[in-house]
């Protein structure tokens, strides 16, 4: 069995038999199941270097994707991460890509669903992008670099992948909110929520991640302003006449228009 180092995080273990029969997950999402890649009738794996001749712009940039960690190296073995989420490529290689003959996950996410099995029931939460309209490939790069389109570091374009979408929270606001500068997902889980606008959490809660908060004894101190019955009396923080402006405002350092 050859492993990869940084898959501990995820756990993901492949079982190097010739066939490449199955492969094993044992993580946080799954518990020691066994799962398949895509199937496809009539076909059978015959690994990424023979996607190459035909899709070099694809395999070229493949080698430092998060998902190349899933190919198992070696001679011996076929590197199999293509097909771990294309299916197995042989119908489609011998007839010089024929339609319908591979898997492409854009489609159906179930793809993604059978390794990151959590996933699937966050999408299914009642407030969330629906995965028919907004698939998961608008944030996530398969095939080049971090999976998580501007992840790393860039945290400037990772925003930029919402706003492409979501042009009115863009601003340029005359005041701010500083949490923007951190990312959008602070805030917001974008494969979904129990909670409407996909919010982490539908109270208080969701602000004093980063404000802090501290009781006296004249009152609940928020900001240095007494919040006690502000957060008796109205919904949210984002409740109108509170921050309602929650991503910026044109006129009110406060946010509240
Ligand atoms: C993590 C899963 C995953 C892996 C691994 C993967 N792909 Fe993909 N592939 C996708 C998804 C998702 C799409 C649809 C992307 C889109 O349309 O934006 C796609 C689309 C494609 C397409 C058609 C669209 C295009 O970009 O031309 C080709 C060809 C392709 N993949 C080839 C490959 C090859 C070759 C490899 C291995 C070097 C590979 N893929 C590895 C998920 C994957
Ligand atoms: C002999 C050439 C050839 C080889 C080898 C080949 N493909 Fe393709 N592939 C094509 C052609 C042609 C198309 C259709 C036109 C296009 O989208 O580029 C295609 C399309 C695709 C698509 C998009 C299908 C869709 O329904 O949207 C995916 C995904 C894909 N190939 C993956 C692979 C993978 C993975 C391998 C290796 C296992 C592979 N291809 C090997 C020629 C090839
Ligand atoms: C064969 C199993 C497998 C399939 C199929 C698969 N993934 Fe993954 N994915 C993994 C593993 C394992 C990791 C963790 C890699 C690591 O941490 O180095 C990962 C990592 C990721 C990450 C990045 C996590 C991070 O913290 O950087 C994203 C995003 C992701 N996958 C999305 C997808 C999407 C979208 C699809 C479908 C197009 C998909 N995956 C298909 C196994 C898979
Ligand atoms: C490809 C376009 C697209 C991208 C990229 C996108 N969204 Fe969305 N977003 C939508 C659509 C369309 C809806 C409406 C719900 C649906 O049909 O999925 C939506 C809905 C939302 C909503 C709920 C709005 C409401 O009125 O309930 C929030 C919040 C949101 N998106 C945040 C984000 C965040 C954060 C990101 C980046 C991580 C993001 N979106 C990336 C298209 C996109
Ligand atoms: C609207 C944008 C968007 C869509 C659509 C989306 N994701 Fe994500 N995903 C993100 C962002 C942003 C992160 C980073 C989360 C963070 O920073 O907290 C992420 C993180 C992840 C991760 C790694 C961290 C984690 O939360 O476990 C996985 C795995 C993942 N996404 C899988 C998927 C799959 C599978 C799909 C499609 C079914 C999908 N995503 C659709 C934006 C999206
Ligand atoms: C500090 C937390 C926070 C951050 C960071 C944040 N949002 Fe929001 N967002 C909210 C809250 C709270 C609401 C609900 C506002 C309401 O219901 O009036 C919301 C609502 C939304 C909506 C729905 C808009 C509507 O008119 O109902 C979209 C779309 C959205 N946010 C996108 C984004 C994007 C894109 C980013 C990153 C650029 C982002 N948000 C960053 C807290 C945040
Ligand atoms: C990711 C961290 C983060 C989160 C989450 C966050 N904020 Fe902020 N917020 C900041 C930072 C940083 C500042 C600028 C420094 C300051 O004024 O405390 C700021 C400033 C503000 C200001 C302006 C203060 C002033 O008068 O100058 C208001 C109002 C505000 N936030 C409200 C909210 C509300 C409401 C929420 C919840 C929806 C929220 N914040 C969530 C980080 C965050």
């Amino acid at each position: 069995m050859t492993l990869r180092p940084r898959l501990t995080k995820n756990a993901l273990i492949f079982g190097g038999t010739a066939a490449w029969g199955l492969f094993l997950v044992s993580c946080v999402m799954v518990n020691r199941n066994v799962i398949m890649p895509p199937t496809v009738p009539g076909a059978t794996f015959v690994g990424s270097k023979a996607c190459e001749e035909c899709h070099a712009d694809v395999t070229k940039g493949f080698g430092g994707a998060t998902h190349a960690k899933l190919m198992t190296p070696g001679d011996a073995q076929k590197e199999m991460g293509c097909e771990s989420c294309h299916g197995p490529g042989s119908v489609h290689t011998k007839s010089g890509g024929g339609a319908g003959t591979i898997v492409n996950p854009q489609k159906k996410a179930d793809t993604c669903y059978q390794c990151h099995l959590e996933k699937r029931g966050e999408f299914n939460l009642p407030y969330g992008h629906k995965p028919g309209v907004v698939g998961c490939s608008e944030c996530h790069d398969p095939h080049k670099g971090d999976a998580i389109k501007g992840g790393g570091v860039r945290l400037a374009s990772a925003n930029e992948t919402c706003l492409k979408c979501h042009e009115s929270q863009r601003g340029p606001y005359v005041f701010e909110h500083e949490a923007l500068r951190d990312n959008c997902s602070v805030c917001h889980n974008p494969h979904g929520s129990t909670n409407p606008k996909m919010l982490k959490a539908r109270n208080a809660t969701l602000c004093l991640q980063c404000h802090y908060q501290q009781q006296t004894a004249t009152g609940l101190y928020i900001g240095g302003r007494d919040h006690q019955t502000y957060l008796q009396q109205r919904g949210t923080c984002w409740s109108a006449g509170c921050h309602e402006a929650v991503h910026g405002s044109h006129v009110n350092s406060s946010l509240r228009f």
